[in-house]
């Protein structure tokens, strides 16, 4: 709360914390963050039910979401979707859901798995990267924008 000049501005990242914490906004969460930040539990309850990346309800501690927005959606975004949710078919640890543009339109389509971006991604890779998940493997490494070398790197 101190990086910011109202307390409510912390909202977020207190919500944020919450998730990561719970696996969703658990109204205990919301109770505890609320009384830290001295705002009423339903200021914060307003704020989590508003942010789709914020959860008011248990979903899988793996989460997935696929960019559906028009670049990914022009480079085979639905069928991304499609075979994900496919592939994760009664698996309760895995929440896979649509999303609107996740900033990274470069790689088109892309998704979002465990608050890391990969792409460009194929529908055949939906299977492989749930998995990757449900056994701990790293998931679709040759697909993580965090793996790709940089402009300027050495062996790029
Ligand atoms: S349209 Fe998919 S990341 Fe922007």
């Amino acid at each position: 709360m101190a990086r910011y000049p109202d307390r409510h501005s912390a909202s977020i990242p207190a919500l944020w914390e919450v998730q990561r914490r719970y696996g969703w906004c658990t109204p205990e969460g919301i109770l505890q963050a609320a009384a830290v930040m001295r705002v009423t539990p339903a200021y914060l309850e307003s704020v989590a039910s508003f942010y789709d990346l914020l959860h008011t309800e248990p979903v899988g501690a793996h989460k997935v979401a696929v960019c559906t927005n028009i670049s990914c959606w022009m480079r085979g975004a639905d069928e991304l979707l499609d075979a994900f949710r496919a592939a994760a078919e009664g698996e309760e640890d895995v929440y896979v859901t649509g999303f609107e543009c996740l900033g990274a339109c470069d790689i088109a389509p892309m998704a979002s798995i465990d608050e890391r971006y990969f792409g460009p991604l194929e529908a055949a890779e939906a299977a492989t990267a749930i998995e990757q998940l449900r056994s701990g493997a790293d998931v679709l490494p040759g697909k993580a924008l965090a793996k790709r070398p940089l402009a300027g790197d050495s062996d790029a």
